[in-house]
């Protein structure tokens, strides 16, 4: 797999940004870019991948967060979003759930292509998140 290693905050958005542009999303025509960041600099990318069963379509952050797991990654540190909405698009419910349970309070940089972010952190967007704390 394809990783990167590159410091600062404006090279993960522009990896997400090159990542939106392979998203598969013929029926909502919403393409979305994730780049997400390990404590240790490897960084793995996802986009959104759409099925014309619509409930089987995976978000890019999702994509990311799996892609990142399944080659052994973990201890994530920041991931940036990048969707061409006016208002910055943050990551949806289950996504926040993945988050939170593979990535902690994690950075999020919310990003559009007409130069508009935003940066917070998981918690402030998912509070009283369940986890396995629970368990
Ligand atoms: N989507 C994402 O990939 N990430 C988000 O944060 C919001 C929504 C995708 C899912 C679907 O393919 C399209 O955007 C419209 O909902």
């Amino acid at each position: 797999m394809k990783q990167a290693r590159l410091a600062g905050m404006s090279g993960l958005a522009a990896l997400a940004r090159d990542a939106r542009e392979r998203a598969h999303a013929p029926f909502s025509k919403f393409k979305v870019g994730a780049a997400l960041r390990t404590r240790t600099g490897e960084i793995v990318t996802g986009c959104n991948i759409e099925n014309a069963s619509y409930g089987l379509t995976l978000c890019a952050e999702r994509v990311a967060v799996f892609k990142a797991v399944s080659e052994g990654l973990r201890d994530f540190e920041a991931i940036a979003v990048v969707a061409d909405s006016p208002r910055l698009t943050a990551p949806c419910g289950p996504c926040r759930q993945i988050l939170w349970e593979f990535c902690g309070d994690i950075e999020i940089v919310l990003v559009n292509p007409r130069g508009k972010s935003e940066t917070l952190r998981l918690k402030d967007l998912f509070p009283r998140a369940f986890d396995a704390s629970f368990l």
